[in-house]
C-alpha cells in the first residue's frame, strides 16, 4: 500500500515534470504498460456479411495467421469479441462462462500462448439477471449476487452492482482470477457509461464503478492483463480521472480506451466505409484536444476502435490511399493496433503497413509523445479538411513527428468547416511554424524513404496531398545545429501555427 507520503511525492514528481514541458507524452498506465496493444479482434469479422463462423477453430485459424505474419513485430493479442461466453447465465456462482458448445477457453490460450500470442475476451458490467440467487465464489457467510445490487437490470440481461458493498468486489475478483486461470490476457469491458449510447439496452446511468472493480481484480490476481473500456466514454473531468488514473494504483482503472463509437459497417461486404473512419479520426481530434491543454501526462492509450488496414480495398472498403492514412493516423495517436481485418487475407500492402521498420519506429516515439492537432483545429466540433499534427519535440533529442492530412471530398462532409473542396489541396508551412527551435532537420518521410530530405527550419515547405491522403514525417534535428551545440529543444508555441481550439 502507498503511504499518503509516497503518494504526495508522486504527486509532485506529476505536477513538476508537467510543469517543465509543454509537450503532451505518456506515463505508464494504472496495469504497467508503455505502450498500445497490438493484435487482432474478431468483431469486425463477426460483422461482415456473411459473418465469421465465431468458434475455435476459426478463431485459431485467424490468430495462427496473426502470429506467422505479423507476430515478430509485437501484434500478440487474439481478442474475442462478443459471443464467446454463455449470453444469459454464468456459472455456479455467477461467473463469466464460455460457451462451451463454441469454444473451449484454456485449450484456446494454451494454444495461442505457444504461438508466443495472448487472449483477450470481452465482458460486460454488472451480473446476469438470472444469477440473482447464485452465491458469489468464496464468500463465507454466502453473499447471493442480488444481496450487492443496486436493483437496477438492464436490456442485456444483467443488474448493476452496489460497488460499496465488498462482496462485488469478490465478484469481480472471482471472475477475473477464473480468467487468470484459463490464460487470459486482455480484458474488454464494453458498454462503461456514462458514454456508451444506449440503443434502447436500459443501461444504468453510471457503470464506471465496475472499471475500477475489474482494475483491482486484475491487480489483486497479479496476472499482467490489460483492461480496455468501451466504448465512446464520458470525457469530463469527473469521468476521465476514473478512467486512467494510475497515482493510485489500488483504487483506479483502466490502460485503454475507446474515443468513438464502432468503426463498424453492419451486415456489408466491406469491413468499414471512409465516412467511419473520418467519425472517428474527428472524434480523436476533440479528445485529445480535450487533454493538451491541462498539462498532464496522459495514463490511458486510446482506441480508436479495429484497424482496418490489412485487406484489399474491395473487403476493406477503403481505397489503398485511405487505408494508409488510417494507418497513419493510428500510430500518430498512439492508438491501440487491433486489426479487425482477415488476418488469412492479408495483401502485400496491408503487411508493409503493419510491419515497415521506419512505421514502428515512428510507433515507438509516439507510445511516449501522441500526436495533437495544430492547423486545421479552429472549431471544436468540426476538424478542417486540411490538417496538420505534431507529436513531440521530445526535449531531449528534438525528434518530432508531423502528420499531414487531407481528409478528402469523399465521405462524411458535415465532419469539416469548410466543408472540403475536393481534389488535391496544397500545403505550404516552414518547420518553424510548427514551433519547432533548431536550425535544421532531416525530414524522413515513413512511407516513401526516397523523398526524404534536410531542410532548414525556415524554409518553405510544400506538400500536395489527394482526397484522403496523408503523410507521416520524423524529423530529426541535424548535429552542429545552433552553433555552440545548443541542445534545448523546445516546443513553445512560438510558431506562427498554433493550437487554437479551445477546451471543448
Ligand atoms: C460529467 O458527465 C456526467 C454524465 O454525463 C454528468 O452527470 C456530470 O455532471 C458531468 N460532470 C461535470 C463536472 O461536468
Ligand atoms: C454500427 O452498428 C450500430 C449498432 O448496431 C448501428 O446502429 C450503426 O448503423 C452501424 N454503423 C454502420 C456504419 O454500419
Ligand atoms: C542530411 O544531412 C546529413 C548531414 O549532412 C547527411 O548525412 C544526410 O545524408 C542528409 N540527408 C538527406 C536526405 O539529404
Ligand atoms: C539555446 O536555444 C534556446 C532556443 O533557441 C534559447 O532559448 C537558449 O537561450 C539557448 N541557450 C544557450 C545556452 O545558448
Amino acid at each position: 500500500m502507498l503511504t499518503p507520503a509516497a503518494i504526495g511525492i508522486l504527486l509532485a514528481s506529476v505536477v513538476a515534470s508537467a510543469a517543465g514541458s509543454d509537450v503532451l507524452h505518456f506515463e505508464t498506465t494504472p496495469n504497467g504498460f508503455n505502450a498500445p496493444p497490438r493484435g487482432w479482434n474478431s468483431f469486425g469479422l463477426q460483422a461482415l456479411s456473411p459473418p465469421l463462423n465465431f468458434e475455435q477453430e476459426s478463431v485459431i485459424s485467424q490468430c495462427d495467421a496473426l502470429a506467422d505474419n505479423l507476430g515478430k513485430y509485437g501484434y500478440e493479442y487474439c481478442s474475442l469479441d462478443s459471443g464467446w461466453s454463455i449470453g444469459d447465465h454464468g456459472d455456479e456462482n455467477g461467473r463469466i462462462d464460455y460457451d462451451s458448445s463454441k469454444f473451449d477457453i484454456p485449450a484456446l490460450a494454451n494454444h495461442l500462448h505457444g504461438k508466443k500470442l495472448k487472449l483477450g475476451v470481452y465482458i460486460l458490467p454488472g451480473y446476469f439477471s438470472k444469477d440473482k440467487d447464485k452465491q458469489i465464489y468464496g464468500t463465507n457467510p454466502p453473499v447471493k449476487l442480488s444481496d450487492v445490487g443496486t436493483g437496477e437490470c438492464d436490456g442485456l440481461a444483467r443488474c448493476a452492482f452496489d460497488y460499496t458493498k465488498p462482496a462485488a468486489q469478490k465478484y469481480c475478483n472471482s471472475v477475473v482470477d477464473q480468467f487468470a486461470s484459463w490464460g487470459v490476457d486482455f480484458i474488454k469491458l464494453d458498454f462503461i457509461t456514462p458514454g456508451s449510447p444506449d440503443n434502447n439496452a436500459g443501461l444504468p446511468a453510471d457503470s464506471s464503478g465496475s472499471v475500477i472493480c475489474y482494475h483491482k481484480a486484475i491487480a489483486q490476481n497479479g496476472r499482467k492483463m490489460r483492461l480496455d473500456i468501451s466504448w465512446k466514454l464520458e470525457r469530463n473531468d469527473t469521468y476521465y480521472s476514473i478512467w486512467k488514473n494510475n497515482l493510485l494504483k489500488f483504487e483506479n482503472s483502466a490502460d485503454s480506451m475507446r474515443v468513438d463509437q464502432d468503426i463498424n459497417n453492419s451486415n456489408q461486404p466491406t469491413l468499414t466505409s471512409w465516412k467511419t473512419v473520418q467519425r472517428t479520426i474527428e472524434q480523436y481530434r476533440q479528445y485529445i484536444s480535450l487533454q493538451v491543454p491541462k498539462g498532464q501526462p496522459l495514463t490511458i492509450y486510446p482506441d480508436m476502435d479495429n484497424l482496418f488496414v490489412g485487406n484489399k480495398a474491395s473487403l476493406t472498403g477503403l481505397s489503398d490511399g485511405q487505408r494508409q492514412t488510417v494507418m497513419t493516423h493510428w500510430i500518430g495517436a498512439a492508438a491501440n493496433l487491433i486489426l479487425g481485418s482477415d488476418m488469412t487475407k492479408l495483401d502485400s500492402l496491408g503487411l508493409s503497413l503493419l510491419t515497415n521498420t521506419r512505421a514502428q519506429d515512428v510507433a515507438k516515439f509516439t507510445a511516449s509523445y501522441p500526436m495533437r492537432p495544430l492547423e486545421g483545429n479552429n472549431n471544436n466540433m468540426k476538424g478542417s479538411p486540411k490538417q496538420i499534427w505534431i507529436a513531440g519535440p521530445d526535449p531531449t533529442t528534438g525528434v518530432a513527428v508531423i502528420v499531414l492530412a487531407n481528409y478528402g471530398a469523399s465521405g462524411d462532409n458535415s465532419l469539416f468547416d469548410p466543408a472540403p473542396a475536393g481534389g488535391k489541396q496544397e500545403l505550404k508551412f516552414a518547420l518553424k511554424d510548427f514551433g519547432l527551435s533548431q536550425d535544421s532537420y532531416c525530414v524522413k518521410d515513413t512511407w516513401n524513404p526516397k523523398n526524404d530530405r534536410n531542410v532548414t527550419c525556415t524554409e518553405t515547405i510544400s506538400v500536395s496531398l489527394d482526397d484522403g491522403e496523408s503523410r507521416l514525417w520524423k524529423v530529426v534535428p541535424q548535429t552542429g545545429r545552433n552553433a555552440g551545440g545548443n541542445t534545448t529543444n523546445t516546443w513553445s508555441r512560438t510558431g506562427s501555427i498554433k493550437p487554437t481550439a479551445s477546451p471543448l
